[in-house]
Order: structure tokens, then C-alpha cells, then sequence
């Protein structure tokens, strides 16, 4: 029987991937998506458990749902509602307590038994009875079991090539939600690229919570790198632009650095989070890395490719951060000099141990340290776009803008590029000049003509602009 499903998606584009996949289980169940969640037979929320924040708007949206869920069954239709991603993976039973109108809890890691999981639920909504539970982390893994994707991404596709991570940075719960680090082997990738390809992806990014620590099996019997999986991909026919998310500064190793040298495919724009600039804090972050190793990590980057562009992720506000690590945070940032980065106050997350440390910080500072840092973010980030205006740009057409006639992609350097262009150039990729430097997104012109490496010369002076 025909039935639609919602997928909500919070967090980060892991679950983005994953909520995809989701959908790709079903489709042979008979779910097709739908946009809205009104009149949907199955609503999921795929979560984010990383900062409290995230965490509180899963409930109050669960709130609504159930009004939602109530009216459907006043009318005589069954609606379900399922919780997924790490807020299920780490609250589990809790939430079918907190909130008895969720139907299914289902980690990240057993979204291929939703069929199954959906069914039982069924049962449960005429029959009674609580939710159900199913946050494993199951033996087999769930890509070996789940369907081939069914092509419905546009001209830039994420692939999902690591998971889980080892780090056990004290702030975060991702090693507890996501388990141990996970690498897909190259063959299993390797094809899901050419599919992706074959479907009119040109972009592809490829994603893990610790992406850099790629250690997949190669078809020659050896354990492969990420910048040995980069170099096989980049072969493939077609596809133009190869980007990696996120990494760890200590898993940049030689072969990675080589392939932003040799590969004019690797995008030259790197997410590379650094949490913070004093070495106390990253100590007890247990970060592995001191902020010379950063700062030395990012000197051989940007000598195998001068143009390379950095963004970074930073948490203010770390228990025991004093204003002399703040100050030192401050100072690495203006000596990498970002394109574009992300802050967060510290959020004690339970289980991990920063949340049990002494000396949290009161909320007030951490606004403070907040609003500073990000005003020398943005600073950077409008002198690293204002840079772009004049040059030329390869920018590949994603999505219909906000505007009439107007139309947004991506340049290299992932800044966003909005131009006045008639539809049918959506999914190519065209050079544009750029006009007008903006906050957060560029505004130019579509040219045409053949590019040379126009490209580089112009982030070089970018990065002088914010130096
Ligand atoms: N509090 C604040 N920010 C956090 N992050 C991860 N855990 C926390 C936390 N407990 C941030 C880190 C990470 C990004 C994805 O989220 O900066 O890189
Ligand atoms: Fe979390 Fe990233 Fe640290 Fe792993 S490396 S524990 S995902 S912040």
C-alpha cells in the first residue's frame, strides 16, 4: 500500500546521508518522502545529541507531532513517529518515557532493520504497548545490508565512507553515540561513487566523523588511507569536485597532504577543527594536538597548495578556560585566518567526562568569549569573500535561489554564489565573476570562456586580505 514518509533531519551531514538512506530502506515498503510531515504515515527525526540545544528541540518538536499524531487518529489513520540518529542512540528507552506518543527508537547504526522495526510498530500502535527500542551496535554492519541508493541527490551527493570515532576529545559524545571508527572498504565506495556519478552527481563529498582516519580495505589487500581513496576517486570520468568532512588535525598524514598537492579535483578548502588555541585547554579537551602542531599541520597543507582555505570549529567557554586561553584562541585565529568557521559555548554533555570536571565556566563569560570570537570570525570571513570580488570563479549550480530567476552554487572555496541565470544551467558548472563580497555568500555574473587556473591566484590574494 502507498504510504509517505517524513524525514526530519537535524545536526550534522552525517545524518543528512543517513536520513537519505532511510528513505532508500523503505522505498521498496511502499514509503515515498514527503516534504511536510501533515499527512505523512511515518514521521522520523533523525537527532543531533551534540549540545543540549540540539537535544531540547527533538522533545519540543516530538511535542507537536503528537498533536499531529492525535488528529490523524481521530480521523481513524495510524500515524507513527520514530526517533533516530544520537539523540536515540543515547537516550534509548528514556524518550519512549518522556514522550509515550514515539512509536520506534533506532540508532545510527541499525537503520537497516527499519522494515522490521516499522512493523513491529504497527502492531504496537493498534495493540498497545510501549515503543519500540533498537539502539545496538549490531555486529553486522548496516552497509552491507542496506539498498542501493536510488539516485535522488542533486548535482552535489554526500557519500559516507567512515564512521564512529576513537578520539574521545572529553567534550563530545560521538564516540559514545556513533561507536568505534568504522572504515568502508574502497571497493564498496568506489562503486557507490560511479552510481552517484552515473546519476548526475559532479560533486562528491565524502563524509565521516573522523573522516582523516579513513583506514578502509583496497582491493590490492592493504589498508588504504584517505589520500589513497582520494586519488582512486578522482579517476572517476565526470565527476569534478572531491571534498572530505570532517577531519582531525593529528590524521593528516603525508599521503593526505600530497593529494591537495597533486589532485586538482580535492577542492582546496579544508574543515579542520581546532576547539581552541591554548594548550592547557586542548590537554584537557584530550585533543592530542598542541595549537604549534595545528599551526604546523596547516603550514604543510598550505605549501603543498597555496590557495587551500580553512574552516574550523571552536568551543568557547571549556570548564577551567581562563581569559589567558581565550586570548590565545583568539590569537591562533587571527594567524591561520579562516574562510569560514563554526563557535559553540561549551555544553556539558552527560557521560562525558568534561561535563564531572571542576570550574565550568558561568554562562555569562562563555556569551562573552562567544560574541568576540565571532565578530573576528565574521571579520575574516567578509575580508576572505570581499577578496573573491573581481576574480573568476568555477561555481557549480545547486539549487534555485530565494529570488526570481535567481540561481546558487558553490565556488571552491564553498562560498556560497548567488547570479541572475536561467534554470537549465542548474547541476552544470560555469564560471562566474564575482561582483559583490558579501558576509556569508558572493553575488556575480556567469562569463564564459575557458578557465585557467584563474583560481588559485585569486584565493592567494584572499588569504593576504585576512592575514
Ligand atoms: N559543547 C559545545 N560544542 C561541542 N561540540 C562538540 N561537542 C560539544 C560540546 N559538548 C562542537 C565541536 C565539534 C562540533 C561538531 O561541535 O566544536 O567540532
Ligand atoms: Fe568528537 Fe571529533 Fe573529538 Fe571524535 S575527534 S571525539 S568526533 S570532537
Amino acid at each position: 500500500m502507498a504510504k509517505t514518509l517524513h524525514v526530519k533531519t537535524y545536526g550534522c551531514q552525517m545524518n543528512v546521508y543517513d536520513s537519505a538512506r532511510m528513505a532508500d530502506v523503505l522505498a521498496p515498503h511502499g514509503y515515498t518522502p514527503s516534504e511536510v510531515p501533515e499527512g505523512a504515515d511515518l514521521i522520523i527525526l533523525n537527532t543531533c545529541h551534540i549540545r543540549e540545544k540540539a537535544t531540547e528541540k527533538v522533545y519540543s518538536e516530538l511535542g507537536r507531532l503528537r498533536l499531529l499524531k492525535e488528529a490523524a487518529a481521530r480521523d481513524g489513520r495510524q500515524v507513527l513517529i520514530g526517533v533516530a540518529g544520537c539523540v536515540a542512540q543515547a537516550e534509548g528507552e528514556e524518550i519512549v518515557r518522556r514522550a509515550p506518543t514515539v512509536d520506534l527508537v533506532f540508532g545510527p547504526q541499525t537503520y537497516h532493520r527499519l522494515p522490521e522495526l516499522v512493523a513491529r510498530a504497527t502492531e504496537r500502535g493498534t495493540s498497545g504497548g510501549s515503543g519500540v527500542v533498537d539502539t545496538d551496535f549490531p555486529v553486522e554492519s548496516k552497509f552491507d545490508h542496506l539498498p542501493e541508493e536510488n539516485g535522488a541527490h542533486g548535482p552535489a551527493a554526500f557519500l559516507s565512507v567512515q564512521e564512529g570515532c576513537d578520539k574521545f576529545c572529553t567534550f563530545c559524545v560521538v564516540p559514545y553515540t556513533r561507536g568505534a571508527e568504522f572504515s568502508r572498504p574502497v571497493d564498496a565506495i568506489e562503486a557507490e561513487a560511479n552510481r552517484l556519478v552515473a546519476g548526475g552527481a559532479m560533486e562528491i563529498t565524502l563524509l565521516g566523523q573522523n573522516v582523516n582516519a579513513y583506514h578502509g580495505a583496497g582491493p590490492d589487500g592493504r589498508v588504504w588511507g584517505l589520500g589513497a581513496l582520494l586519488r582512486r576517486l578522482a579517476e572517476i570520468e565526470g565527476l569534478k569536485r572531491l571534498r572530505y568532512t570532517t577531519s582531525h588535525p593529528r590524521d593528516v598524514d603525508d599521503a593526505l597532504i600530497a593529494a591537495h598537492r597533486d589532485v586538482d579535483t580535492v577542492m582546496p578548502y579544508l574543515h579542520l577543527p581546532v576547539q581552541s588555541g591554548a594548550d592547557r585547554v586542548l590537554a584537557a579537551m584530550n585533543r592530542k594536538h598542541t595549537a604549534d602542531d595545528y599551526r604546523r599541520v596547516v603550514d604543510r597543507l598550505r605549501a603543498a597548495r597555496s590557495d587551500l582555505a580553512f574552516s574550523s570549529d571552536f568551543i568557547v567557554g571549556f570548564p577551567g578556560e581562563t581569559d589567558a586561553d581565550f586570548v590565545e584562541t583568539l590569537r591562533l585565529v587571527r594567524e591561520i585566518g579562516y574562510a569560514q568557521a563554526y563557535s559553540f559555548k561549551y555544553s556539558a554533555r552527560p557521560g562525558t567526562p568534561a561535563a564531572v570536571l571542576n570550574d565550568q565556566i558561568p554562562e555569562d563569560v562563555k556569551a562573552d568569549r562567544l560574541e568576540a570570537l565571532q565578530q573576528l570570525l565574521n571579520a575574516q570571513q567578509l575580508a576572505f569573500n570581499q577578496a573573491s570580488v573581481g576574480g573568476v570563479q568555477a561555481v557549480l549550480f545547486e539549487r534555485r535561489g530565494r529570488r526570481e530567476g535567481q540561481l546558487v552554487g558553490r565556488g571552491p572555496w564553498m562560498q556560497a554564489v548567488h547570479v541572475q541565470a536561467p534554470e537549465r544551467l542548474l547541476g552544470r558548472q560555469l564560471l562566474v565573476r564575482i561582483d559583490d563580497g558579501r558576509a556569508n555568500s558572493l553575488a556575480g555574473t556567469v562569463v564564459t570562456g575557458e578557465m585557467p587556473r584563474i583560481d588559485r591566484e585569486l584565493s592567494s590574494n584572499a588569504e593576504r586580505a585576512i592575514a
